[in-house]
């Protein structure tokens, strides 16, 4: 286990400063950058999000040189015990694309393999989440989350967030396709809706913030989830397995269900699972 001395505050009002000085980026580019494709036609990337991802990079390496990075757009690596930045320059670059206005900044650092420090700035809403271990989630570091009363969750009066991913078809596809039709349908939990968000860490603000019930989905990294974790954490929401039984996934496991803070979450959790009828699997 790392017992290296770091100062999460410090780094906290970092994080902020680095995601509003790249957020002026996201603005002035969105909806005008050409774009590339990655595994397939519709995982996509552009100039922007290595641009962003190197001006983060530099800086977190030359003010905490002796920390690991994680960035989905040039380091892709196992996550060790050492501190470590894990950051998504663009999550939400499909939005970020076509000018949908939710594209963001993630940020966050993990010690011995877990999320202690997270910002996620949205630059063209004006929202920064935040949040430090043990010490409360915040919007714009003044309004402490959830924002909304912490009623008992219920599947059948839920809101939930989903993706539909870039894997368009197998066997993850069709789970998740068969999950959507049975949490919505009047036979299943006829859930009241869903929402696309576009964005994993802007979908796990949301439940931290109490505007989703829920996030669920397979396929996401640990850059796409780290600084929102930490965020739906201090806000008293809980993130379990996306796969059912796992009630503790790791950073990297690659399927999560998040959920807001609310009593009979338990219950909540286990009903959710029900409806999922099989075992995602993405390579680690
Ligand atoms: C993606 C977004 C999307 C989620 C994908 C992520 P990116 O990140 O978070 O909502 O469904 O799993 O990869 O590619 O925009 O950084």
């Amino acid at each position: 286990m790392n017992k290296m001395a770091v100062n999460y505050e410090e780094i906290h009002d970092y994080l902020i400063e680095l995601a509003l000085e790249a957020g002026a980026v996201l603005t002035a580019n969105t909806g005008t950058s050409a774009y590339d494709d990655k595994a397939n036609a519709v995982d996509l990337v552009t100039a922007i999000d290595a641009s962003v991802e190197s001006l983060i990079k530099s800086k977190l390496r030359a003010k905490y040189p002796a920390f690991d990075f994680i960035g989905e757009e040039s380091e892709k690596h196992a996550l060790s015990d050492l501190p470590t930045f894990i950051i998504d320059p663009i999550d939400g670059t499909t939005n970020f694309i076509h000018a949908f206005p939710f594209s963001c900044i993630s940020l966050g650092l993990a010690v011995n393999r877990k999320s202690v420090v997270g910002v996620v700035h949205n630059p063209h809403l004006n929202t920064t989440y935040s949040a430090i271990v043990n010490n409360g989630a915040y919007l714009n570091s003044t309004t402490r989350l959830p924002l909304t009363p912490a009623t008992p969750l219920s599947l059948s009066s839920a809101l939930i967030g989903i993706e539909w991913g870039t894997d368009r078809d197998g066997t993850n596809f069709k789970i998740k396709t068969d999950t959507f039709k049975s949490l919505a349908s009047k036979q299943g939990a006829m859930v009241h809706g869903f929402r696309s968000l576009g964005s994993a860490a802007q979908n796990l603000c949301a439940v931290a913030s109490g505007s989703l019930d829920a996030y669920w989905e397979g396929g996401c990294y640990a850059w796409d989830v780290c600084a929102g974790w930490i965020i739906l954490q201090e806000a008293g929401g809980r993130m379990v397995d996306g796969n059912p039984g796992n009630w503790k996934p790791d950073l990297e496991e690659r399927t999560y269900l998040a959920v807001r803070p609310g009593a009979d979450s338990e219950k909540f959790i286990t009903d959710f699972w029900s409806h999922i009828p099989g075992k995602m699997f993405y390579q680690s």
